[in-house]
């Protein structure tokens, strides 16, 4: 059938990643424990809740549904005064090519994030009119690995799950995908992301005869 293109934003479109890490990492500082970049690969396409839940196991501590309230919040805080600076100029090296490439050929495009910020990232990097679509943290219940943010773009695409490609950095995300068969495209370190149908670095290293295989197939 039609094939419909999946994309994540953290860490694939936009290097947020770096901004959640950052925040967390303070915050982890802050209660007196260490938090290292190799624990931040369980963090990625995890949402906000259950990050904190997985920050607090690592450190040992225990904590009140108040202060857990308080640690979401100043986190987000800062998290927003990173991104409030963010443009055009931070979109990474080689995706406007590809996005380019499959709006031109008319393809279907959905933004699939687990992020209740997306939008205001998408219009701060000026991407916000160019996916037919945008599921995002605020509109499903179960957070990646559960497959529910893609499910949802494909059905608004109206192509089938087995037609849908999905771009990701986390081993979250790619689990979910490759859970309900849709192409997954890890975008980052290969051996993290093993378990991906295709691995890139970053999107410098995609082409318009890979782009091509994929509509085709
Ligand atoms: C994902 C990120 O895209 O969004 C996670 O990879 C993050 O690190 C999650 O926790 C939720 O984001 P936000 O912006 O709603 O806190
Ligand atoms: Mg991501």
């Amino acid at each position: 059938g039609k094939k419909g293109f999946i994309f994540d934003l953290d860490g694939v479109i936009v290097d947020t990643a770096g901004f959640h890490y950052l925040a967390w990492r303070n915050l982890a500082d802050e209660l007196g424990f260490e938090f290292t970049e190799e624990q931040n690969e369980r963090f990625k396409g995890v949402s906000r809740v259950r990050s904190l839940e997985i920050l607090l196991e690592i450190g040992g501590v225990k904590a009140t549904e108040e202060q857990k309230e308080g640690w979401l919040v100043s986190k987000n805080e800062e998290y927003l005064s990173y991104i409030a600076k963010m443009t055009e100029n931070d979109i990474l090296p080689g995706v406007l090519k590809v996005l380019t490439y499959l709006k031109e050929k008319n393809i279907p495009m959905a933004l699939g994030s687990a992020s209740k910020n997306a939008q205001p990232i998408l219009k701060r990097i000026g991407l916000f009119d160019l996916f037919d679509c945008i599921v995002d943290g605020n509109h499903v219940e179960k957070a990646k690995p559960d497959p529910e943010v893609f499910t949802l773009g494909a059905e608004e695409l109206e192509i089938e799950y087995t037609d849908a490609i999905v771009f990701e950095d986390s081993i979250a995300g790619i689990q979910a995908a490759n859970g309900v068969d849709m192409v997954s495209v890890g975008i980052g370190d290969a051996k993290v992301l093993h378990e991906a149908d295709y691995n890139f670095n970053d999107f410098t290293e995609i082409d318009t005869a890979f782009l091509d295989k994929l509509i085709n197939a």
